[in-house]
Parts: structure tokens; sequence; C-alpha cells
């Protein structure tokens, strides 16, 4: 007991107060997955969590080890940012036995959701849509497409993938001529868009590129630029995330539309857990999509966000 201004109090010891928490990162391939650590940590941070930070350098297999680990410290919850879809039912029963809940971060698994607390994470599909709609807008429903698609199994390039599709079978003249996944980094974007420049006459039969994200979408621009077209003018560019570089890119005229994936995932993933350690019941998803920007903000978003 500690006694304040003559009034007695129990001493609360920080260990008692502060939760520890395991969190297991993909890694650092796009500058939307770097923001998104960084805010995690900082959020962490201002609510005095002691955070067991964990980079996948995108296998699967570290992530699984990371979440044993985490689970043989006994961490009061942990996030999990799952590289694939596929192949986590068993590390999390696991911490289902041990009791220690674990909050999907942006994407998501295949796993029966009773083995997981919750998910906070945009909607894919509805991305994916958003771009083919706007796309379809903007082209009359006549379009040959270049599809940069993100890493392979991932729930963000699967539901990416059949969000745009389900939109474009509507529109006979739409249609999808080449796809490969660029695995979400701007260097994989370049080298995938420059074999589509090279087997689609220079470019000149592709009227438009959907990037599974900014990165990639970057990357591509570099490659139209270096075949001697002009990116967003001879060939149509929409992508998804809005980090700051693909605004600088719209303000410069290089570059049409992109959608805003939320990075900032880490307050209501800490305050799921906190909700399910007082008993409270939480959402299975926690959805945080954002909208589509066009060049005329593209200025002004970049100033804010740099
Ligand atoms: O899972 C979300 C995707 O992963 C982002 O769109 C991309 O940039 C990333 O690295």
């Amino acid at each position: 007991m500690a006694a304040v201004a003559g009034i007695t109090l129990p001493l609360l010891s920080v260990s008692a107060l502060a939760l520890t928490i395991g969190f297991s990162q993909i890694g650092s391939e796009s500058g939307w997955r770097t923001s998104e650590t960084e805010s995690i940590k900082a959020e962490a941070q201002r609510r005095g969590i002691d955070l067991k930070f964990s980079d996948a350098q995108q296998k699967q297999e570290n992530q699984i080890k990371a979440l044993r680990s985490f689970i043989a410290q006994g961490v009061d919850g942990i996030l999990l940012a799952p590289v694939v879809e596929t192949g986590w039912d068993q590390v999390l029963k696991e911490a289902n036995r041990a009791k220690i809940p674990v909050v999907l971060i942006d994407r998501g698994v295949d796993s029966d959701p009773s083995l997981y607390l919750t998910k906070v994470a945009s909607d894919f599909k509805e991305e994916g849509a958003l771009a083919a709609s706007w796309l379809a807008a903007r082209t009359n429903g006549k379009c040959d497409i270049a599809e940069l698609q993100g890493t392979v199994g991932s729930s963000a390039a699967i539901d990416r993938k059949s969000g745009f599709d389900s939109v474009i079978s509507n529109f006979p003249n739409m249609k999808i001529i080449r796809s490969q996944s660029g695995d979400f980094t701007r260097a994989g974007g370049k080298e995938v868009m420059e074999s589509f420049l090279k087997a689609e006459n220079g470019g000149k039969n592709i009227c438009a590129v959907f990037a599974h994200n900014d990165d990639m979408a970057l990357g591509a621009i570099l490659a139209i630029k270096e075949a001697g077209l002009k990116p967003s003018k001879d060939i149509i560019i929409v992508s998804i995330d809005a980090v700051p570089d693909i605004f600088k890119a719209m303000a410069d005229g290089e570059t049409n539309a992109t959608i805003e994936l939320n990075p900032h995932l880490g307050g209501p993933a800490f305050d799921a857990i906190n909700a399910s350690k007082k008993g409270e019941s939480v959402d299975k998803w926690i959805k945080a999509n954002g909208p589509l920007y066009l060049p005329d903000t593209a200025a002004e978003e970049y100033q804010k966000r740099k």
C-alpha cells in the first residue's frame, strides 16, 4: 500500500497494468507495410504496451516460429499479419489452447473463425471491385488490362483479383490480357511490367494497368516511361494503398487513381484484445475500408502524408 496526502492507495505494479503483445509482421515489401509497422509500434508505445515485434521476411515458417515463441513466453495477445491465407490451423489451435487471443491484422486466413479473436482489415474484394468500377466508367467499358498481382496465396491478392474480376465480367469489352505476380514490390512491378510491354506490342495493346498495390504501380510507371510511353495517358493506371509516393506520381500526371488502405490498425486491434480480457464480445471482422483518390486532390494529399 502507498500513502498519498493521507489517503492509502493499493500499490499496482507496472507489469499488472501493461499488456505484453507479440506482433508477427510479414516483412517490409512495400511503403504501406512500413507505415503499418511504424503506426502499430507507435500505438503500442502510446498505450504502454510491451510489443514483441518479429519480422517474418515474407516466410510463413518464420511467422509460425514467432507465434510459437510468443505462446511459450505467455504473452497477453498476438497480432498476426498472415503472409498467405492457408496453413494456420495448427498454430492457431495452439494459441487457443494457451488461451491467448490472436488478432489478424490486415490480411485474412482460411481457418475456422473460432480460432482467432477478430480480423482488423479492409475488404479486399470491395477494393478490387471499386478499382474495376472506376476503370469501367473511365474507359466506357472497353479496355484490355494488364494486372500486377500481389503475393501469390495472400488474401490481399486473391480477394482483390476476385473483386475486380466480378465487376469486369459485366463488361464484354473489358478483359485481362496479362496477369502475373510482382510480389507487392516496386522492383517486382517494374520487372513484370517490362515483360508485359515486350509481349504486347511495346505496350500499344495495353489500355490499363490494375496493380494490386501502389509500389507495383510505381515500378510499372518506370517501365512504361522506359518503353517510351506516357503513364496515365497512353496507359491508364489504378492501384491500391494511397502511399505518399503514389500521390506525388499522381500530382506529376503519371498515374490516375489509388484506393486508400488504412495502415493505422493497431488501435482497434489492441482495443479488441482489451475487450476480450474483460470478457466483452468482439466483432469477427473490424473493417477499415478507404476511398478512391483522383489527381484533383493529389498534390494536397501528398503534402498531408509525406
Ligand atoms: O495486405 C495488404 C497489402 O500488402 C498492401 O496493399 C501491400 O502494399 C502490402 O504489402
